[in-house]
């Protein structure tokens, strides 16, 4: 969270996975001018993961804070993305009445995969 880039919503996230595997990885929010750019803290960690354990890296569980401490549970993209490398991920967030631990097909219902 401390390195994240988000001068335009003052809004730092990080996100912590823990792979099936046992290692650890960490993201933060990166923002951009181009405000569409921007990736969110719990896609950085994933992307990190992928980037240094191959395609096969599966998601345990991952976690989110934010320099607020105010709710916030992975946004749509981010569920989806969690989905795909970890459908059975266990998911910590701020909720509305303090820290929530869900299942990722609990935020997720039915979320896209290609059938092979
Ligand atoms: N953000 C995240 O990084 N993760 C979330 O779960 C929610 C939102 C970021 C995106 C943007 O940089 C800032 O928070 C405000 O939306």
């Amino acid at each position: 969270m401390k390195n994240a880039h988000a001068p335009y919503s003052n809004f730092k996230v990080g996100a912590a996975l823990l792979t099936i595997t046992g290692e650890i990885f960490a993201g933060c929010n990166v923002e951009n001018a181009s405000y569409g750019m921007t990736n969110c803290a719990e896609r950085t960690a994933i992307f990190t993961a992928v980037a240094s354990l191959g395609p096969k890296m599966r998601i345990e569980e991952i976690a989110v804070i934010n320099d607020h401490n105010v709710a916030c549970s992975p946004c749509g993209a981010c569920r989806q993305v969690i989905y795909e490398f970890g459908p059975n991920a266990i998911v910590h967030f701020q909720g509305a009445n303090g820290p929530k631990t869900l299942p990722i097909a609990d935020l997720l219902p039915e979320g896209f995969r290609l059938s092979e």
